[in-house]
C-alpha cells in the first residue's frame, strides 16, 4: 500500500472484515507501517468486535466519522444496499483526499454500476468495481477469516475510461491478500457468475427448500449421505444475501436457468425412455468437464491441469553415463489413437479400444468428441469404449472445441467438421496457433468448404457447417498424412470421389482403419481416393505400442556400451519405418522378433544391443518415413562416427516447434558439430566409446520430441544435461521418465519458476 494510506471498510461482515485481516496479514497498518484501516458499519457491536480482533484501527456506525482523507473506500454492504450507501459517500466526496479511489466486492456488476451513475452523476473515475470470489455460508466480522481470499479469483470491472493508477492500487490491495486478479467486462461478468455461482446457489436452496417440506423430511434427512451434503452445503449461506443477488441479477440468471432447464429436460426424457447411451453421453461428459474444469478454463493443454495447478515449469536434469537394459512396452501410438476415437465416434455400434494413448494429444481429440455428443468411456488403462453416434450423429459443441498441442487433431478434424450441419471452431496451446493450417484449409475450400483463418492460415480455424462438398482430386505439395487424412475423412462427405496423391509415401494408418470400419478406401501407386456418401461400421481396435515413442530407447539402447533392451509390441507398419532402416544402415545391432498383425497393422519386438555406429547421408525415401524420429536419430548422429547428411525436411521446420534450428541449437550448446540448412543439418558424430560431447542447459522450445532425444543425449554427455519446458512430454508419452528411469537413466525432474 503507498505510504500514509487511510483504508476505509465501509460494511464490516465477513468479507470486509476478512479484507481488513488479510491486509494486516500482509502488515497493512502493522509495526513502522503507517497505514490505518478504518470501517464503519451501522452495527455498533461488529466495529467493537473488529477493534479487539485487531482488525482494524477504528470505527464508527457513522459514514462521516471515518472518511476525512480517506484513500481507499471499500464498499463491502450487500448488493441492494449499494445505492443507498454510494449515495451517502457521494455527500463525504469533498473530505475525502483528492484522488480517493472507491471500489466495492458487490456478487453482480451492472446494477452496482447503475446505482454509481445515479449517486455520482456519472461514473467517477477512480471508482474500480470489483468482485472477489471467495465466501463462505458464515457471516459476521467474527467468522473473518485472513486467508478467505488466499488464491481465490477477484475479478474487476472497469470501464474504458477508469483511471489507470486507481485500477493498479486496487490490484495491488488484492494481491496483498493473496488473491489472483482478473479483468473483465461488467455484463460479461454479470452472465458468468450467473452460471458459476448464482445458478448453483438458487438449485440448491430450491433442493433443500423441496425436500424439507415433504413429510418424511426427518427420514430423509436421517439418511441424507454425501451427494446431499455436496449439493446443498451452499444452502446455508445467507438468505438476504441471495435475495439481493438474485434481484439484481435477474436477467443473466433467468437465462442460465432457462439453459439448466432445458438440459434438464433432456436428461429427464433419457430417464424416461431409459435412454443409456443418452444418460451415458451427458454424464461422462460431465464428469470429465468437472475434473478437467482448470485446464478446459485456462485453455491450457488438456491434462496440464496438474502442472498448471503449481505455476511452475518442468525441467530434465539427466546425469551422464548408464546403460540401458530390460524389457519394456511404451505407450499406444498417437497417430492410431486419434483415429481410433474419431472412427469410432462416427460408426454405427460400439468400438473397444485396447491399448489407448492417455497422452494430452489423444485426450483432446476423446474430449472434444464428448463435446459433440458422443458418450466415451474410459480410458481405464488404456481401454476406451466409444458409442458410435454414426456418420451424421454428432452434435454442435457448446464453444470453441480446444485440441491443445495437438496437430493430427486439428487437421484431422478440419476435415471432418467441414462436413457437418454445424459451425464449429478449433483452438489450440500456443505452440499449435502457430503452426500452418492453410495446408489443409486451402483443398478443403476447393471442396466447397467454408473456413476461416487467422492471418497467414493459422488457427483457429471457423468452420461452417451446412456446406455442400464435392469430391476432388488433390495432388499435394508435400507429403504429409494429416492432410492426406483430412480430405479422405472431407471425401466421406463429399459428392463423388475424392482422390489424393502424395509425393511420397506417408502413414496409412487411416487408409487401413477406415477399411477396417468397413469404408472402402483404394490405393493405385501414389493415389488414393474413396467415393463419399459411405457409413462406418464399429471395430474393435488394439493400438500397437508407437514406433516415435520406441525410437528414444532404440536411439538410447543404440548409443550407450553394454545396452541390451527389447521393445515389446512396437507397430512396424512400413510408413513408419524409416527409424528401423536408418539405424541399421547406421550399423545398429537391431532385430525385429515375434512379427505378428493386430487389427490390421504389423507389430514386432524390437530387440536392440550397443553396436559402434557410423554417420551415414540419410536416404530421400527415408525421410517422410522417419519424420518425427529426427530429434532422436539426431543424437544417434552425434554418436556415430561421421558425418551423418540430413537434406529434403523442411518439413522438421513445421512441427511442434522447428525442429531443425530446435535440435541444432541445443546441439551447439553441449558441443555437438553440426552445420543447419533450410531442409536439413550435418552433424559430425566423434564416434568414440567414452563421452561424445558437454553438458549444459538446452530449451526444449515446449516440443516433446526435443525433450525427449536431449534426455537420452545425457547418456553419453560428460557433464550434467538440463532441458527446460519438458512438460508437453506428457502430449505423447505420459510415462517416459518413468520408463527412461527403469531401463538405466539418471533422470532427475525440477520444477522452476
Ligand atoms: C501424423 C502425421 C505426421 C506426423 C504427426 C502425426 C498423423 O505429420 O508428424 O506426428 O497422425 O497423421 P504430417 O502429416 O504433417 O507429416
Amino acid at each position: 500500500m503507498p505510504q500514509s494510506s487511510r483504508i476505509v471498510i465501509v460494511g464490516l461482515g465477513l468479507i470486509g472484515g476478512s479484507l481488513a485481516a488479510a491486509l494486516r496479514q500482509a502488515k497493512v497498518g502493522q509495526q513502522g507501517d503507517d497505514c490505518v484501516i478504518l470501517a464503519c458499519d451501522p452495527d455498533a457491536g461488529e466495529i467493537r468486535r473488529g477493534m479487539d480482533m485487531g482488525l482494524i484501527d477504528n470505527g464508527s456506525t457513522c459514514m462521516g466519522d471515518v472518511l476525512d482523507a480517506a484513500t481507499l473506500v471499500v464498499l463491502a454492504v450487500p448488493v441492494l444496499a449499494m445505492s443507498s450507501v454510494m449515495k451517502a459517500l457521494a455527500g463525504y466526496l469533498s473530505r475525502m483526499a483528492p484522488d480517493v479511489v472507491i471500489t466495492d466486492v458487490g456478487s453482480t456488476k451492472a446494477t452496482i454500476r447503475e446505482a454509481a451513475i445515479e449517486a455520482f452523476g456519472e461514473l467517477p473515475e477512480r471508482l474500480v468495481l470489483g468482485h472477489p470470489i471467495a465466501g463462505s455460508e458464515k457471516s459476521g466480522v467474527a467468522a473473518s477469516n485472513p486467508d478467505l481470499y488466499r488464491d481465490h479469483k477477484v475479478i474487476l470491472t472497469p470501464e474504458q475510461d477508469t483511471d489507470e493508477k486507481a485500477q493498479r492500487l486496487v490490484e495491488t490491495m488484492w494481491r496483498m491478500t493473496g488473491a489472483e486478479v482478473l479483468y473483465m467486462g461488467v455484463e460479461r461478468h454479470d452472465q458468468v457468475l450467473a452460471r458459476t455461482s448464482h445458478l448453483p446457489h438458487l438449485l440448491a436452496f430450491s433442493l433443500v427448500d423441496t425436500l424439507a417440506r415433504q413429510d418424511e423430511r426427518l427420514e430423509i434427512f436421517r439418511y441424507a449421505a454425501g451427494g446431499f451434503r455436496d449439493f446443498t452445503r451452499i444452502a446455508g449461506s445467507d438468505p438476504v444475501m441471495w435475495r439481493d443477488i438474485f434481484q439484481a441479477n435477474r436477467d443473466a440468471v433467468l437465462d442460465a436457468l432457462d439453459d439448466f432447464e432445458n438440459g434438464l429436460a433432456v436428461l429427464r426424457e433419457a430417464v424416461i425412455q431409459g435412454d443409456s447411451d443418452g444418460m451415458l453421453a451427458t454424464f461422462d461428459r460431465a464428469r470429465h468437464a468437472r475434473h478437467y474444469f482448470e485446464s478446459l478454463l485456462n485453455q491450457t493443454s488438456y491434462q496440464a491441469e496438474y502442472q498448471m495447478q503449481e505455476t511452475a515449469k518442468l525441467r530434465y536434469r539427466v546425469a551422464p553415463g548408464g546403460s540401458v537394459t530390460g524389457r519394456i512396452r511404451v505407450p499406444g501410438d498417437k497417430s492410431i489413437s486419434h483415429r481410433s476415437i474419431m472412427l469410432g465416434a462416427l460408426s454405427e455400434g460400439v468400438t473397444e479400444v485396447s491399448g489407448f494413448l492417455e497422452g494430452e494429444d489423444s485426450l483432446a481429440t476423446l474430449q472434444a468428441f464428448r463435446e459433440m455428443g458422443v458418450a466415451i468411456e474410459g480410458p481405464h488403462q488404456g481401454r476406451v469404449t466409444i458409442h458410435g453416434v454414426g456418420m451424421r450423429g454428432l452434435k454442435k459443441p457448446a464453444g470453441p472445441l480446444y485440441v491443445g498441442n495437438a496437430g493430427t487433431a486439428m487437421r484431422l478434424f478440419a476435415g471432418l467438421l467441414a462436413g457437418q450441419e454445424f459451425d464449429t471452431e478449433l483452438t489450440g496451446d500456443t505452440s499449435l496457433t502457430r503452426r500452418p493450417m492453410g495446408r489443409v484449409a486451402d483443398p478443403l475450400r476447393l471442396m466447397g468448404a467454408v473456413i476461416e483463418t487467422s492471418e497467414g492460415g493459422r488457427p483457429p480455424l471457423k468452420i461452417k457447417g451446412e456446406q455442400r462438398l464435392n469430391g476432388i482430386t488433390y495432388d499435394m505439395p508435400m507429403a504429409s498424412a494429416q492432410v492426406k487424412s483430412c480430405l479422405l475423412l472431407a471425401g466421406m462427405y463429399a459428392d463423388g470421389e475424392t482422390r489424393v496423391r502424395e509425393p511420397a509415401p506417408t502413414r496409412d494408418h487411416t487408409e487401413r482403419m477406415l477399411n477396417g470400419f468397413g469404408y472402402p478406401v483404394e490405393r493405385e501407386g501414389d493415389t488414393c481416393w474413396l467415393r463419399g456418401g459411405g457409413k462406418l461400421v464399429a471395430a474393435p481396435i488394439d493400438v500397437p505400442s508407437d514406433i516415435s515413442s520406441a525410437t528414444f530407447f532404440l536411439v538410447a539402447a543404440a548409443i550407450t556400451p553394454g545396452s541390451d533392451l527389447l521393445l515389446e509390441h512396437v507397430g512396424i507398419n512400413p510408413t513408419r519405418i524409416g527409424v528401423i532402416n536408418i539405424l541399421k544402415a547406421m550399423g545398429a545391432d537391431l532385430q525385429l522378433e515375434n512379427l505378428r498383425e493386430v487389427g490390421g497393422e504389423p507389430v514386432a519386438d524390437l530387440h536392440i544391443r550397443y553396436a559402434p555406429l557410423k554417420g551415414i547421408d540419410i536416404p530421400q525415401d527415408q525421410v517422410p518415413l522417419a519424420i518425427d524420429e529426427f530429434p532422436a536419430l539426431f543424437i544417434a548422429a552425434a554418436n556415430a562416427q561421421g558425418t551423418t547428411r540430413l537434406r529434403g525436411a523442411e518439413e522438421l521446420r513445421v512441427k511442434e516447434s522447428d525442429r531443425l534450428q530446435s535440435m541444432a541449437d541445443g546441439m551447439t550448446i553441449i558441443g555437438i558439430d553440426n552445420t543447419l540448412y533450410d531442409d536439413g543439418i550435418d552433424i559430425v558424430g566423434k564416434g568414440g566409446e567414452g563421452a561424445n560431447y558437454g553438458g549444459g542447459r538446452v530449451d526444449s522450445h515446449e516440443d516433446h520430441r526435443i525433450a525427449m532425444a536431449f534426455t537420452i543425449a545425457g547418456l553419453r554427455a560428460s557433464a550434467p544435461i538440463e532441458i527446460d519446458d519438458c512438460a508437453n512430454v506428457a502430449t505423447s508419452f505420459p510415462t517416459f521418465v518413468e520408463l527412461t528411469q527403469k531401463v538405466g537413466l539418471s533422470l532427475e525432474e525440477v520444477r522452476y519458476d
